[in-house]
């Protein structure tokens, strides 16, 4: 089984994600980790975000090894991985570089231990649409900026990363902003998805909600 879980920055997808994964046994993979991991690699050796060339060479030398020890930077899961992910995601030939590694993960699904999966569940914005256009189930989950930034806002203050609110929403806005006008693959439900707004729900509530729906497709 292949499930998508897409939508925007802080929605609520990693956490239904974990818990779908395990609930269903199906490996996750979040695909924001290979542009954060992109866009970081390019800060930490000071190179343009916005030269298209360099940024491509360093996706198509992108490994799954690489991706995890970028992962354990401080500044991997920042303002500063996010918003580097946001411009890297942007340019074209970066997509298309990372697009391979992304679906060739359903191919032969396994856990961090090596043991095999029922299956992927994929998190990111465009992983209905492009990367597993033909997934079984696919959810496209949002909720508002002010939700979204507040729920950010909170886990950076709980791993102790200084920052206002207003700075996590003014970010959170000029990410919406490029994810969805990028030319390439912008952020957008699939046709064929189900969106479901989380701003009113707890946690438990959103991931009940989503069970409801994978049954009722099932
Ligand atoms: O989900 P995240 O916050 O880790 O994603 C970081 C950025 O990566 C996000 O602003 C846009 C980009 N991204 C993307 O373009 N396509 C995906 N499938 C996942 C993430």
């Amino acid at each position: 089984m292949i499930i998508t879980i897409d939508g925007p920055a802080a929605a609520g997808k990693g956490t239904l994600c974990s818990y779908l994964s395990k609930h269903y046994k199906l490996a996750y993979f979040d695909t924001g980790m290979v542009y954060r991991a992109v866009g970081l690699d390019m800060v930490l050796q000071n190179l343009n975000l916005q030269d298209e060339e360099i940024a491509e060479k360093i996706a198509k030398s992108l490994t799954f090894e690489k991706m995890m020890m970028l992962s354990k930077h401080p500044d991997f899961r920042s303002d500063i991985g996010g918003s580097a992910a946001s411009k890297v995601s942007a340019l074209p030939k970066v997509r298309a570089a990372l697009l391979k590694m992304q679906q060739d993960f359903a191919l032969n699904p396994v856990f961090a231990d090596g043991t095999p999966a029922n299956g992927v569940i994929y998190d990111g914005r465009d992983t209905g649409t492009v990367v597993c256009p033909n997934a079984d189930i696919k959810l496209f989950v949002t909720a508002s900026s002010e939700v979204r930034a507040k729920r950010r806002f909170d886990e950076f203050i709980a791993k102790g990363i200084n920052t206002t609110y207003d700075k996590v929403l003014e970010d959170m806005i000029a990410r919406d902003k490029r994810d969805q006008e990028r030319a390439s693959a912008p952020l957008k439900p699939a046709d064929d998805a189900i969106v479901f707004d989380t701003s009113d729900m707890t946690a438990q509530e959103e991931i009940n909600k989503a069970i409801e729906i994978i049954e009722a497709k099932r």
